[in-house]
């Protein structure tokens, strides 16, 4: 088909979680006409790019899960605290054939472009193959950690060995046996997957440019007793991670690391990394808040760091972090920094030797060069803006998204952009998204997406476009509620753009905590829609005021 398709009254980008429960929205509860066209294959998002060796959730599985159905909910059993893509793959396509949603997704479908024509009111999509559909609502459900970040090292295209970045990860794996590995990265992925390589290849060594903070996972499987809790607690589950400010399904201790005594307070952190996961973060009010109390817990990390590595210049390497704890996204691991004390991994710090460059035969660094064969890049992603700005958007006037984002993201509650009337984007820079367990934050823009069309066709409206204003003030509350925390105080963070050579730097999750979001989105609606320019005229909205009420620190996923 190259003609237009003007039959839909919709289109959804991506097939992930996001898209997925957009889809049965627009097309279910509102009886729409709509496809989603999705890049890869098949479905899964994030679960189907990202399956290298070491790949897990580190949200519970028991909350990374849609909450929407009650049904769903009751009849999917998880096997593990975290499990590994495959499980995750297979829980989306039980969620796909429940509600038969392949029937309305396009795969190996990549958007290029989407053009909104303002005399028609509708938006001109295009996809790489060419063709083209005419749509009123346009929804992006790209994902904020889709676009692989492949740093632009000197002699990349020299290397004879093989290269990966984990986020384009072969469905059908790679065989590390034998082989000398180099990871280029120690973010959440890279120290998932350096254990697993370092099992299977000869050498593996790593290449480290900022240490980071990691606590035990403690991944096992879940046992019949738990399942049974988990079975009977549906309803209080999904309290509980609606109320809190991120999304998990744990509650932030309301106590301060100073309100202990120094002994109880180690006794804490002892049976929190001894139960594992995200959970250590909770263990106090303040810990992303108040520098003395987060040192605290940056303490702790770096003596267990010093206490597990036994090599003392690779545990110093290991430990010397320069940021708070949790200021970048925390990662929780199985074995990561264990693995450094086998005889076949190696940890190259950066700092002290930078790469120089990619030869034919491996890396150079100032000091050395390292022979290999296949070269893990565990760099990460051109986050939150990058799927979004890779799609040539233009809005009202033929303004390009990217125009209008040159000086950084602007959203009013990361829902819409000032001058692209009728898009909605599901986790768009402004909102909690990262910062909060996705599926939740997910559910909640989704269905927030559905009600305001289903508004806009109840009053007859046909146009829905965030206001100037409103984009503005909340661009605001957005930076203070950052500035609130410890999160900017890692100034090399992906949260603030800083990984990409050349991105702004503006810090792009919404930071007030997802409850109090929640809470701000239910507000802007019951207002009817307030800070939004509904109908076809340009007039002005009243624009909501966030200032009042506490700011909440929310760690991130
Ligand atoms: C390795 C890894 C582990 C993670 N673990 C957790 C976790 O434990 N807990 C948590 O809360 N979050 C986690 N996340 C974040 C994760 O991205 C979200 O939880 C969730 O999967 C996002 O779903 P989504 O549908 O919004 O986006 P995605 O899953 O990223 O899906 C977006 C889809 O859009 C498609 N797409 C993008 N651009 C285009 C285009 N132009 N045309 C067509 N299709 C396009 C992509 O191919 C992709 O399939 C993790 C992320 C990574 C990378
Ligand atoms: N559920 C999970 O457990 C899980 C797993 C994986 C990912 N995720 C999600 O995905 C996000 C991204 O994680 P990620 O680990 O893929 O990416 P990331 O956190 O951005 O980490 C990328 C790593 O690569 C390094 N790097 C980047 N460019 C480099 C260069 N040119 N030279 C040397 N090193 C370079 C970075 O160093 P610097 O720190 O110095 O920039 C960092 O160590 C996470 O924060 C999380 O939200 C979750």
């Amino acid at each position: 088909m190259n003609d237009r398709d003007s039959n839909l009254d919709a289109l959804v980008i991506g097939a992930g979680f996001s898209g997925l429960y957009q889809l049965l929205c627009l097309r279910d509860r509102l009886g729409l006409s709509v496809k989603v066209l999705e890049a890869a294959p098949d479905l899964g998002g994030t679960w189907y790019w990202n399956r290298y060796p070491g790949a897990r959730c580190d949200s519970e599985s028991h909350s990374y899960c849609y909450f929407f159905s009650k049904e769903l909910l009751e009849e999917w059993k998880w096997s593990e605290r975290y499990p590994e893509p495959p499980e995750i793959l297979r829980y989306l396509n039980h969620v796909a054939d429940k509600f038969d949603l392949r029937r309305d997704i396009c795969f190996n479908t990549r958007v290029t472009a989407a053009h909104y024509d303002g005399a028609a009111n509708r938006w001109d999509v295009v996809t790489e193959s060419g063709e083209r559909y005419l749509v009123r609502y346009l929804v992006t459900a790209v994902g904020c950690l889709s676009a692989a970040n492949i740093p632009q090292i000197p002699g990349l295209e020299s290397f004879a060995g093989r290269l990966y970045h984990t986020g384009q990860w072969p469905p059908e794996g790679v065989d590390f046996r034998g082989k000398r590995v180099g990871q280029i990265g120690t973010g959440s992925t890279g120290i998932q997957a350096a254990p697993v390589l370092a099992e299977s290849a000869a050498h593996l060594t790593v290449f480290q440019r900022t240490a980071q903070y990691s606590v035990p996972a403690r991944n096992a499987p879940l046992r019949e007793e738990f399942l049974q809790y988990v079975r009977e607690r549906h309803d209080e589950i999904r309290e509980v991670v609606r109320s809190t400010p991120n999304g998990h399904p744990f509650r932030i201790a309301r106590r301060k690391v100073f309100d202990v005594s120094e002994a109880e307070r180690q006794a804490i952190y002892e049976a929190a990394w001894e139960k594992g996961g995200l959970q250590f973060r909770a263990s106090f009010h303040d810990v992303l808040l108040d520098k003395a109390a987060n040192d605290t817990a940056a303490q702790f990390i770096k003596r267990k760091i010093r206490e597990i590595v036994k090599d003392p210049k690779t545990a110093q390497a290991l430990a010397d972090i320069d940021h708070p704890y949790a200021a970048k996204r925390p990662p929780i691991d199985t074995n990561y920094f264990e693995t450094f004390n086998r005889d076949n991994v190696t940890l190259v710090d950066l700092r002290a030797e930078p790469i120089e460059r990619i030869t034919p035969a491996g890396i150079k660094t100032r000091a050395s060069e390292y022979a290999l064969d296949i070269i893990v890049f565990a760099t990460g992603f051109d986050a939150m803006t990058g799927p979004l700005l890779k799609i040539d958007i233009r809005g009202r006037d033929g303004i390009a998204l990217r125009e209008a984002w040159a000086a950084g993201p602007s959203t009013y509650l990361g829902l819409q952009v000032p001058g692209f009337p009728n898009l909605f984007t599901v986790t768009g820079p402004g909102s909690p998204s990262v910062l909060c367990n996705m599926p939740v934050a997910i559910e909640q823009h989704v269905e927030w997406i559905t009600d305001c069309i289903a508004h806009m066709r109840e009053h007859g409206i046909d146009c829905c476009e965030a206001a100037a204003e409103a984009a503005e003030k909340w661009g605001e509350h957005v930076n203070t509620a950052a500035h609130a925390t410890l999160l900017p105080l890692a100034t090399h963070s992906w949260y603030l753009g800083a990984n990409i050579p050349g991105k702004p730097r503006v810090f792009m999750p919404y930071a007030g905590g997802m409850a109090r979001y929640r809470a701000i989105c239910d507000d802007v609606a019951a207002k009817g829609y307030e800070g939004f320019v509904m109908g076809r005229a340009k007039r002005n909205a009243t624009v909501n005021d966030f200032s009042a009420g506490a700011t909440i620190a929310s760690p991130g996923v």
